[in-house]
């Protein structure tokens, strides 16, 4: 079903009809900047996504909290901003990230308030009406003042993430442990209002996963705990990372960790839906300048929620919601490599594929669009997983560099590539398991040509147009 879209007509605006960069099956503002889901909750059995947004243009300041609904987790509408900072408040200087929890009935929000240009972070609450648009702060802000002196450091304290624990709420916040690297520190309350600092539920290593933590998450999944965080590396872009293991006696004990999304994904957020799924959400960044994305009136978009499992070697497997497959449009197969390439004049697709990664040294596929081109490979020898974007005219405003993964295929286990593309975004998922978000902004986007690599390795290609969800 099509929600309504009456309150803010987004994707649709007339002003980026010709702007075949902006995503269309992606959720994305009506214009201006968004970076990271906030608050995602299923309320009285409705899909509610807040965002990290800026109502004065298409750059990073005066964060509030966006927000828009959906029934299907596809078709999104969006409502009017949800919260905004309070002048003379501890949020003064923007609302940051946080999450939403039902606390007997009332929904709250727990994020982080800023001030003092960001150098001042404090963790608030604010109360919910029945329809979520309306949020009253609580007068007790902050609940978390200021982080614990042993870190040595009194800057980074943000991205709480709140669960119901069997005696009380727990809440975890992204920091550092200065000279040691990126930390996720531990609270407990009664009341969410009231809240014991315990310890560090994880501390990374500078040099491997960088200096400092951002939007940590923690769930339960299967037998297991899965930690998610978002990691601002060294020498590297900031990365989302994935710890799996045992939480006993207030202790995570991790057993597996990976990459979540070695490309432009971020700031990830879990919750688990009324039909007991865990869905995912996360922001995926931009790769151009940032003057053109102020000049472009839009910044930012989220990529399809999805659903996370583990697999049996404990391995975190994303698939976007299967409702997405509702906006499945014109259909083509590719067989046995019977047909190459195909002329396409849409940057709308949703494409699954399956290889035998045995039969040839490479495949994959590519993307010319009039010049520009985008090839998504695997190579057999090192099983790596790769997009490289060339652009015909050099231009140092887009990001170009190979973005890769390893990708170890089981025995005998063909490669499956599921590739949502919209617009500027890429969503490329390997066996459910290896991820990696992309963005290309072709110059033109008429006349573009998929082409297999290998075709004879091809057992089948489906390529489908993806319809608007405006
Ligand atoms: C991650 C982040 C968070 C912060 C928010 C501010 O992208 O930096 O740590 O709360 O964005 O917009």
């Amino acid at each position: 079903m099509q929600a309504d879209t009456s309150a803010i007509p987004a994707g649709a605006a007339p002003r980026f009809a010709g702007d075949f960069h902006r995503p269309r099956y992606h959720f994305l503002p009506a214009a201006n900047w968004m970076n990271d889901p906030n608050g995602v909750i299923q309320w009285q059995g409705r899909y509610h996504l807040f965002f990290q947004y800026n109502p004065d243009g298409a750059y990073h300041a005066n964060m509030h909290w966006g927000h828009a609904v959906s029934d299907d987790l596809i078709h999104w509408r969006e409502l009017p901003i949800a919260i905004a900072p309070t002048p003379g408040g501890p949020d003064r200087g923007g609302v940051f990230s946080g999450c939403m929890v039902a606390d007997g009935g009332i929904p709250t929000a727990i994020y982080t308030g800023v001030s003092e240009g960001h150098s001042v972070q404090t963790q608030c609450i604010a109360f919910g009406s029945a329809d979520l648009q309306t949020w009253e702060k609580y007068d007790g802000n902050p609940v978390i003042s200021e982080p614990p002196p042993a870190l040595g450091q009194r800057r980074d304290f943000r991205d709480p993430f709140v669960w119901r624990g069997a005696d009380g709420w727990y809440l975890i916040l992204a920091s550092n442990i200065v000279g040691v690297g990126g930390a996720v520190l531990l609270y407990h309350s009664p009341d969410l209002r009231q809240w014991t600092y315990r310890q560090p539920l994880y501390v990374g290593d500078k040099a491997r996963s960088g200096r400092n933590f951002e939007c940590p998450n923690f769930f339960p999944l299967g037998d297991k705990w899965v930690l998610i965080l978002s990691a601002q590396l060294q020498h590297a872009p900031a990365t989302t990372l994935y710890f799996v293991g045992r939480f006993e006696d207030e202790r995570f004990l991790p057993e597996r960790e990976g990459v979540y999304d070695a490309g432009c994904s971020y700031a990830s957020l879990a919750h688990q839906d009324e039909s007991g799924r865990t869905l995912i959400y996360s922001w995926l960044r931009e790769g151009r300048s940032r003057a053109a994305q102020r000049a472009s009136g839009w910044s930012g978009a989220q990529a399809i929620p999805r659903v996370l499992s583990l697999d049996t070697k404990n391995r975190l497997i994303s698939q976007p919601v299967p409702a997405l497959e509702k906006l499945r449009g014109a259909h083509r197969r590719l067989e046995n490599g019977a047909e190459a390439a195909i002329e396409i004049d849409t940057l709308a697709l949703d494409i699954e594929a399956v290889f035998d990664a045995e039969a040839a040294a490479r495949c994959g596929f590519t993307l010319d669009c009039g010049g520009d081109k985008l090839t998504i490979a695997y190579d057999r020898d090192t099983s790596a997983l790769s997009i490289e974007r060339e652009y015909a005219q050099a231009n140092a405003e887009l990001d170009s560099e190979k973005q890769g993964s390893a990708h170890p295929l089981d025995r005998g286990e063909p490669l499956t590539l599921r590739i949502l593309l919209d617009g500027s975004l890429l969503e490329l998922i390997a066996n459910g398991r290896t991820r990696i978000s992309s963005r290309f902004y072709p110059a033109d986007a008429g006349g573009s040509r998929l082409r297999v690599i290998a075709p004879g390795a091809a057992r089948a290609v489906d390529i489908w147009e993806m319809a608007s969800i405006w």
